[in-house]
């Protein structure tokens, strides 16, 4: 796994693929890393270059200082110019897809294709702000498990909870895994991030919107919003997931993702 250092920050990510197929990068959720991605990683590294990125304090990339969702933004940036990639199709569920949007907003010019994964453009609420500041508190003092304990049951779907337990596992491995600096970090970046619902309109490039049907934290009513107000998007509902449809339902999600990829 390559190690890319950048004028910010080191960067760690899984490449895999021919190095001059068209590339697409993946950018995971809060608060796992690149793993995430593993079996969309295995099936379209046939037909592509897959650049799966551990952000900053996750996974293999090492934890730096306070940091935005647009610096975030800027890391793939970097990683795109590091790693010559040209024009690439960028895809981030919940947390990676506020990146892939700043991305959208800030570097429109290198992006062939969106794939926007149970994510949204709003920005938090005062309410949502006030438990973001609360858990990176509790992350600082109490560790990884505490945060894993309250998200994983909202993060999955029943179906999930019920039928596949070596994916509850992987998932509660990853959470509490994660550097509890990193969680509050990422948290407060989350926290801050600018709403992006007025930028929808202006996205140019191919977009897929993906939604797990019984994803509770960003659900199909609002996915669907936000795929109506990009113009050139189209929208995937995947049966029987919750939140993180890649890991719950990795078939259905790499059989629409083949599909997008295709038409790029
Ligand atoms: C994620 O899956 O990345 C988180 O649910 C994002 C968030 O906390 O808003």
């Amino acid at each position: 796994m390559p190690t890319v250092s950048t004028p910010a920050a080191v960067l760690h990510c899984i490449d895999k693929g021919p190095a001059t197929a068209p590339a697409v990068v993946l950018l995971h959720g809060f608060p796992v890393h690149a793993g995430m991605w593993a079996a969309q990683l295995d099936a379209l590294s046939d037909t592509h270059r897959v650049i799966a990125l551990d952000a900053r304090g996750f996974g293999g990339s090492p934890r730096t200082g306070p940091y935005s969702i647009d610096t975030l933004a800027d890391d793939v940036h970097a990683l795109q110019r590091e790693l010559n990639l040209g024009r690439f199709a960028l895809a981030g569920l919940s947390m990676g897809g506020y990146v892939a949007l700043a991305y959208a907003s800030k570097y429109a010019q290198d992006l062939r294709g969106l794939v926007l994964v149970d994510t949204k453009p709003e920005a938090d609420n005062a309410e949502a702000k006030e438990t973001r500041t609360k858990s990176a508190q509790t992350a600082r003092q109490q560790g990884a498990k505490p945060i894993a304990d309250t998200m994983l049951p909202k993060l999955i779907g029943q179906t999930t909870a019920n039928t596949r337990p070596q994916v509850v596992a992987a998932l509660r491995q990853m959470m509490e895994a994660a550097d509890p600096e990193a969680i509050a970090l990422a948290q407060e970046a989350m926290r801050d991030r600018p709403d992006r619902t007025a930028m929808l309109g202006s996205i140019a490039v191919p977009t897929l919107v993906v939604c797990g049907d019984a994803d509770t934290i960003t659900p199909p009513d609002l996915m669907r919003k936000m795929h109506q107000a990009i113009p050139n998007s189209r929208f995937e509902l995947i049966p029987q997931s919750g939140h993180m449809t890649p890991m719950e339902q990795p078939e259905a999600v790499t059989r629409a993702m083949e599909a997008f990829l295709g038409t790029l």
